[in-house]
């Protein structure tokens, strides 16, 4: 069991945004999938239809995705957070988008009813024209986003960072003080794929978020470099297949880690992780989980 911003996990794996969270019933087949905690499909204030197809594409060490934030909007989605908080037995995190600050209050206010257990501000999304990482490159906004949303919400709240940022700790220090409970690093690294057949780029929106093996590297130095800078805690994500992915991402001071692309392999990822933690720690002498997070600082 492990405690952050408040709320208890039963293990430190989550679902991450965007992947199995657009109903309840799939966020709660994840949790009962082993998941200590699940997270929502990224929703903002009015429907989206997203970008077109070809919309994600494997390329064997990682995924590149371009969906474009598809969502019903939050009057459409609170339902789904209703089944997903009476059928899972786990913390169900409402990841949540908008346009400016404004957007983000009503989406959350829009959201409380539902009876989520915390929120993610989604300031990284690198493929949303005017939402995402447009407004999270810049700290100002984030700290506006994020003390706008603390201002309606007694909620704990979680600000997502982008890595498409020359300096990751000065976003992270902006949610900071904006209020955040947490940060949660990373969303996917901009890229690009071009088909030498025909030319084209492959994807519908031509360019998108790179996820998966490939990026856990960029993430495990976000964290890292987060981890020395800010007192609130880190919940890492990017690139985590395995359990010795998880115990890395914790060595460099995640609290908590995401899991996305890898549930590609099956659902049954989350317990795999979380039992891999547990033997490695029993096996390792440590205590709790305490005891790993943030341990190359301090053998540095
Ligand atoms: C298909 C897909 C959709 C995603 N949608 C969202 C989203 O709606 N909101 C968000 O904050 N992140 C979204 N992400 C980013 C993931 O939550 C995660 O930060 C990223 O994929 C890195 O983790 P991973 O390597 O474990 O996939 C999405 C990722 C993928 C692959």
């Amino acid at each position: 069991m492990i405690e952050i911003t408040g709320i208890r996990l039963n293990n430190p794996t989550i679902l991450a945004a965007g992947v199995m969270g657009t109903t309840g019933a799939s966020l709660a087949r994840i949790a009962w999938e082993g998941a200590g905690a699940v997270v929502t499909k990224s929703i903002g204030p009015e429907p989206k239809g997203g970008h077109s197809n070809p919309s994600m594409i494997d390329l064997g060490y990682g995924f590149l995705n371009a969906m474009g934030l598809p969502n019903p909007s939050y009057p459409d989605f609170s339902g789904e957070i209703e089944i997903a908080k009476k059928e899972a037995d786990v913390p169900v995190i409402a990841s949540i988008f908008g346009g400016n600050a404004q957007e983000f209050a009503i989406v959350a206010d829009g959201l409380v009813d539902a009876g989520p257990d915390a929120f993610e501000l989604n300031v990284s999304c690198p493929h949303a024209q005017g939402y995402g990482a447009s407004i999270g490159c810049d700290a100002c906004a984030v700290e506006e986003i994020t003390a706008a949303v603390c201002d309606i919400t007694e909620l704990p709240v979680w600000v997502k960072l982008t890595p498409n940022v020359t300096d990751i700790v000065s976003i992270g220090k902006a949610a900071q003080r904006g209020g955040a409970d947490a940060v949660v690093a990373i969303n996917t690294v901009r890229g690009m794929a071009i088909d030498i057949h025909s030319g084209y780029p492959v994807l519908g929106n031509r360019f998108g978020g790179l996820s998966g093996r490939a990026i856990k590297p960029v993430a495990i130095k976000c964290v890292y470099d987060l981890y020395a800078a800010l007192d609130i805690p880190i919940i890492g994500v990017g690139g985590i297949s395995t359990w010795e992915d998880a115990v890395e991402m914790m060595m460099a001071g995640a609290s908590a880690v995401q899991i996305g692309s890898a549930v590609h392999d099956g659902p049954g990822i989350f317990q795999t992780v979380a039992d891999g933690i547990e033997s490695f720690m029993s096996s390792g002498g440590y205590r709790d989980t305490s005891d790993i997070v943030g341990l190359a600082h301090r053998r540095a």
